[in-house]
């Protein structure tokens, strides 16, 4: 009996070592965050529920919001590539795409602002936004409201949850707590840091070290979270030297042009392709253009410049960014 069970275990750690694997989204996160992640904030002192979690999840999976019933905040964040979207734009209502790139939803809870310029202020203020958009939801938020309260089922859980029916403010407490539970931590890096020298390959320890000393790359993906939140040129989407607004979008001040948030590095395993326009389709492509020194154009952050990595040291940097 002892035999096959152990080769069952073994074979079990082999698969599941040394990459990161997703846990699956849970209410619990909010109060005890996984091994590596700081304690997740909630908005404006509200106390997060159980109940407020359940409902945002099945309102996250729901086509209820979009117009149409067709689109869900699901089909362009799936669960199955770390609520990221594997095309570079994802597909949105009567055959059209949104603008950006879908990101992975890892983490966001922590993030003072968001999508890639910004422009959003809090998590709660975004999740209404997809359903007002055309290319997204198609709908208005008031129509959305207006179906939610019309149909019995979700009429109840609003008045269970919040005690009251369904309004914007409850709609975006709920879909926000969902969204704050869906957290990547406890991640081979995170278990090598602890104490467990077996975390993580050797290949992964020299990529670690590329990331913190010549590749620079922590000054921006700091950890633990793998981004500062703040925003930088690095050249992608540059066209024939031009760099779009981005961030300049935002605050009107021309020497944000071509700034885009930094996104998380957790989960990189399961949410190809990258970048805000979906235009790098794996990491070695993106250890590439940064050592190439990023596209050159007038507002390139100083910090991305041609850097000295060989073949492995490149290979090692991929590894690395698999560990977290
Ligand atoms: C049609 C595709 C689509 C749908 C539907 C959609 N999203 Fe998104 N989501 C995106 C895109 C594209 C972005 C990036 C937008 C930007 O940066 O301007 C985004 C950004 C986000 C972000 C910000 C992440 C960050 O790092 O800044 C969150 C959170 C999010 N979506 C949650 C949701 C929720 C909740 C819903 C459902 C109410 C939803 N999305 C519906 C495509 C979609
Ligand atoms: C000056 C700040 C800065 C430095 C230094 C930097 N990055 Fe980035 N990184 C960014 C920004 C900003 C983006 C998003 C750019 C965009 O979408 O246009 C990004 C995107 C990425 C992505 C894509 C993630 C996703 O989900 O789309 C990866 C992977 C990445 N960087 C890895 C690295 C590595 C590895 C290094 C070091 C070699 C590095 N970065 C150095 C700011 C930086």
């Amino acid at each position: 009996m002892l035999r096959p069970l152990l080769a069952t275990t073994l074979l079990l750690a082999a698969s599941t070592a040394q990459q990161f694997e997703p846990a699956t989204p849970a209410f619990v996160f909010l109060q005890q965050p996984p091994l590596g992640l700081p304690k997740m904030p909630t908005a404006d002192g509200y106390v997060p529920t159980v109940g407020m979690f359940e409902l945002g999840k099945q309102l996250f999976f729901d086509g209820v919001l979009s117009r149409d019933r067709s689109v869900s905040c699901a089909s362009c964040h799936p669960a199955t590539t770390g609520f990221a979207h594997p095309d570079k734009l994802p597909p949105g209502i009567d055959g059209k795409r949104a603008a950006r790139h879908a990101p992975a939803l890892w983490n966001r809870g922590y993030a003072p602002v968001q999508r890639w310029d910004g422009r959003s202020p809090t998590l709660e203020a975004f999740v209404l936004e997809p359903i007002a958009d055309a290319n997204e939801m198609g709908h208005t938020v008031q129509a959305a409201i207006e179906r939610l309260n019309a149909e019995s089922p979700w009429r109840e859980q609003f008045t269970t949850t919040f005690g009251t029916k369904a309004t914007p403010e409850a709609l975006q407490r709920a879909l926000a707590t969902f969204v704050r539970g869906i957290v990547a931590g406890d991640a081979p890096y995170d278990r090598f840091l602890k104490g467990d020298p077996t975390a993580m390959t050797a290949l992964q320890r020299h990529g670690q070290w590329i990331f913190e000393s010549k590749g620079g790359c922590w000054k921006c993906h700091t950890p633990p979270l793998f981004t500062d939140e703040s925003f930088h040129n690095t050249g992608i989407g540059v066209v024939a030297g031009k760099a779009e607004p981005a961030r300049a979008h935002v605050t009107n001040d021309a020497d944000d042009t071509g700034k885009w948030k930094t996104p998380t590095l957790r989960g990189l395993r399961l949410t190809a392709p990258f970048m805000h326009d979906g235009s790098l389709s794996t990491l070695s492509d993106v250890v590439a253009f940064y050592a190439r020194g990023g596209n050159a154009n007038e507002h390139l952050d100083t910090r991305v410049q041609p850097l000295d990595l060989s073949a492995e040291d490149q290979r090692a940097l991929v590894a690395f960014l698999l560990s977290l």
